[in-house]
């Protein structure tokens, strides 16, 4: 999963899931393992009624052919039922099965095989965000959609909390009747618990199971214990509670995204780890069962598009008309950081909101100051001597502090090992002076700990230096709104060119990541007070996992509006109607990148605007032979490309790797003896505004290159007319910065509709320039 989630201590005191990404084993030898089989359907011998009954023969003729050379397995009574954990039908073509070596080597041979991969592990290791994206019952996407409610999310996670009042059906209508799915049974889990807002729960853990069959699963249902999917589903999809908040923190109505939609969980997470092969059945499976929208917080780093399950899976997804939103993942902001950059799903960077949670603090000299904190425990600290202790450095004398409030100055990187001493040197609080940009990571912390800015805190130091018996109280459970400038990227959100490929910019968008009220299960703990466990029904959580479930619910209010749209449409309306500066009118600020304004490859074209999405007036839309076009000039195999496609003959007589998208990446050498040629674009867009219209270009200056856009006014005369239009940059000899960016936008003649697209050219991956 894509969650930092809260905080150091939160982890290290419970060690629950702080997954990031999914790491790969590579098998011992010698040991049967899962593996992912792709076969080519129309191979199979007509004597089978279905592809289930032929790869249960192919399974079981692998162990009789192996077994001549094995005479182990003879002993150990498989049987090819357990040895078969999935038939894929949607996903891929093919299974998952539990196989030795010498099973593996038969399979080769097995005529419709076309490859195999090995199943990867994973190691275990809103109140206000509808607001912030200018939701309103008055006007805008949510009443033109009805809040989502003829749409279906679903979502690949850890399982519900059921009981959840975010999950209450109160006015909701009868399920879409295109619904297929169902309610399973398990433990703690019954049927009946679902209703008509939570319409679909299963859960997957053959080849967790296969892969560790001494396994004790602790939930074996789609019952949450980790807490991460309920956070995910309710931030998409959650009814509206109300009173509801973080121990008062961001208190108000928590309601989430498109609040009429419907909720499917297929959970793949388990507490005791987990596989692939059981995130394909899944995904599989929500194809099948007909959802509208798939939300997907994991991702797998490091692998090429026919390596990754989720772009396997996802490419059958998309043909079906599913709109995939993915998470970025949390391993920024270091460049090509990003995973799911894959070209037919959307990227979701994490924002950060104009909402913050703190405290006051009360001076003994009268004047009082903001301090940043999510400190859980009592409302109040009652009045205590302060003093300042510089770099809270020499444990000894902080030790014999005692009951004070003690303030530390971060002078660079020190802040994880003070709050370190001042929690173990048992003082009544610590006031942390710090330029910090990651504290959503310490907020949680487990005593009285509080942010203060430089600023403030020269004001602090002031105070204690002047006053001959410095006090200070506190009061906790504040929150800020307008808090500014607002949005910007948050620290962890990964950063593109996407590895996979790097052709196509990624992220796609930014959407609220950090510090996100949603349900939480009421038997896992949020924190921790004085060494015992707090719960709460609702819980605040950071990372791209946050940000990407905000967008499957924009998605699904855009889908409830436009039935008709292309899960492309929707993507290309989300991202030309993005918007690039903050709170304060001025480009918005990239957080991990010193608050300089952030590129694209940071957060793609900008923050999601709802409400301008349902009318993006253009639209870039992509056609499935589009993406064959881009893999055959990525120079895939065939076979690679029929793993993704499914599909038994793929045209590579087209190859392009300039796909019809809404953003533009070119590549340029930091320095070039010549003058590089000129970069061409080729797009096509399409009218979905008003029949008549025309459209100019407009595009913001990029230092040392230039823009040329022919040709520069589109005059459409019908509603869906396709027009087409050549980008061409020109770059210097030499680029001094690694990223430059910019934007082309067309502008129609009464200024209704901007499509915005963002340009970048770039040092990375200078090894691909053509
Ligand atoms: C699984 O549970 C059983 C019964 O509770 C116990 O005997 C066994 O040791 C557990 N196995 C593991 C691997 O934890
Ligand atoms: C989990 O539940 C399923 C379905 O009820 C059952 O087939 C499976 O054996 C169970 N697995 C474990 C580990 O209890
Ligand atoms: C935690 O312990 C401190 C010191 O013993 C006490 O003042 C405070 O009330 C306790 N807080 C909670 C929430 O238990
Ligand atoms: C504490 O930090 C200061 C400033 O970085 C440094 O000069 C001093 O040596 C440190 N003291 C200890 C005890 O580590
Ligand atoms: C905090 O940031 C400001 C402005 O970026 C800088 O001038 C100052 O030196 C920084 N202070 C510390 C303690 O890092
Ligand atoms: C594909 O192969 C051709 C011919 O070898 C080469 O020119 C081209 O650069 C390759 N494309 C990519 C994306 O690697
Ligand atoms: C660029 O390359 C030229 C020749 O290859 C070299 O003389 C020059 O110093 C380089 N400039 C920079 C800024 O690296």
């Amino acid at each position: 999963m894509d969650s930092p989630t809260q905080s150091p201590w939160f982890n290290s005191f419970f060690s629950l899931f702080l997954f990031f990404t999914f790491l790969l084993f590579i098998p011992t030898l010698g040991q049967s393992d899962n593996y992912i089989i792709h076969m080519e359907p129309t191979f199979m011998p007509k004597i089978y009624s279905n592809h289930h009954s032929w790869y249960l023969a192919t399974v079981s003729s692998l162990q009789q052919k192996s077994s001549s050379n094995s005479r182990f397995m003879k002993n150990r009574g498989y049987s090819p039922e357990s040895k078969l954990l999935y038939t894929y039908t949607e996903a891929i073509h093919g299974f998952s099965a539990n196989l030795s070596p010498d099973e593996l080597e038969a399979l080769l041979t097995t005529p419709g095989f076309i490859s195999y991969h090995l199943d990867a592990s994973v190691k275990v290791d809103t109140t206000h965000s509808t607001g912030f994206l200018g939701l309103s019952a008055d006007s805008g996407v949510w009443p033109a959609s009805d809040y989502g409610m003829e749409v279906i999310i679903g979502l690949v996670d850890t399982g519900v909390w059921p009981e959840s009042k975010s999950f209450d059906d109160d006015g909701f209508g009868g399920i879409p009747s295109t619904w297929k799915g169902k309610c399973e049974a398990g433990t703690q889990f019954e049927p009946s618990m679902c209703n008509k807002k939570l319409i679909g729960a299963r859960y997957f853990n053959k080849g967790l199971i296969a892969k560790n069959p001494h396994l004790n699963i602790s939930m074996n249902s789609t019952r949450d214990t980790a807490g991460h999917g309920t956070h995910t589903s309710t931030t998409a999809a959650g009814s509206a509670v109300k009173g509801a908040s973080y121990f008062g923190y961001g208190s108000g109505t928590a309601v989430g995204i498109a609040p009429m939609a419907r909720v499917a969980m297929y959970k793949a997470l388990w507490d005791e780890g987990a596989q692939l092969s059981d995130i394909i059945a899944a995904i599989d499976q929500a194809i099948a069962d007909g959802v509208d929208v798939l939300s997907l917080s994991l991702g797998l780093d490091g692998l090429q598009l026919y390596q990754d399950p989720i772009a396997i899976a996802t490419f059958a997804a998309v043909e079906k008309g599913i709109f995939v939103s993915t998470s970025a993942g949390n391993e920024g902001p270091y460049a090509e950081s990003l995973h799911n950059g894959i070209p037919w799903v959307i990227t979701v960077a994490a924002g950060e909101m104009d909402r913050d949670f703190g405290c006051t603090i009360g001076l003994g000299g009268g004047s009082s100051l903001y301090g940043s904190t999510l400190f859980p425990g009592d409302l109040y600290l009652p009045k205590s001597p302060i003093v300042f202790m510089d770099a809270c450095n020499d444990t000894v004398k902080l030790r014999k502090v005692g009951r004070k409030v003690v303030v530390c100055e971060d002078k660079g990187d020190m802040l994880d090992n003070q709050i370190y001493e001042i929690y173990t040197a048992d003082v009544s609080g610590g006031i942390f002076i710090t330029n910090s940009s990651i504290l959503e990571f310490y907020a949680g912390s487990p005593f009285p700990a509080i942010f203060v800015n430089p600023k403030d805190g020269e004001t602090i130091k002031e105070y204690i230096q002047t006053s001959t018996d410095p006090t200070a109280k506190v009061e906790f459970r504040r929150t800020v709104y307008n808090y500014r400038p607002a949005p910007s990227v948050a620290v962890y959100s990964s950063r593109g060119p996407s590895p996979s490929c790097p052709f196509v910019l990624k992220p796609d968008i930014l959407a609220p990541g950090t510090e996100i009220l949603a349900a939480w299960p009421q038997n896992v703990p949020v924190t921790l007070v004085n060494s015992s466990q707090l719960y709460s029904d609702f819980n605040l959580l950071s990372g791209t996992s946050m940000a990407c479930p905000h967008i499957a619910g924009v998605g699904a209010l855009i889908r409830d509006i436009h039935p008709e749209w292309s899960p492309a449409t929707i993507r290309s309306a989300l991202i030309t109607t993005a918007y690039s500066t903050d709170s304060t009118n001025s480009p918005i600020k990239d957080k991990g990148s010193n608050r300089e304004p952030a590129n694209p490859l940071a957060m793609g074209a900008g923050h999601v605007d709802p409400n301008k999405a349902a009318d993006p007036g253009l639209v870039y839309d992509v056609t499935s032979q589009d993406y064959v076009n881009l893999m055959c000039a990525l120079n895939f195999t065939e076979n690679q490309i029929k793993i993704i496609t499914k599909s038994s003959s793929n045209d590579c007589s087209r190859p392009s790797l300039d796909l019809n998208y809404p953003s533009f990446i070119a590549f340029f050498s930091a320095n070039s003896s010549e003058t590089p040629p000129p970069r061409e674009f080729f797009r096509t867009v399409t009218n979905v505004g008003d029949a008549t219209s025309t459209y100019t270009a407009k595009f913001t200056p990029m230092e040392g290159f230039e823009i040329s856009v022919v040709p520069d006014k589109l005059s459409f005369h019908e509603k869906y007319e396709k027009l087409s239009y050549k980008l061409t940059i020109r770059g210097p000899k030499q680029m001094t910065d690694a990223v430059v960016f910019g934007h082309l936008s067309w502008v129609d003649s009464d200024m209704k509709h901007v499509v915005t697209s963002p340009i970048v050219a770039t040092t990375y991956r200078s090894e691909l320039i053509p």
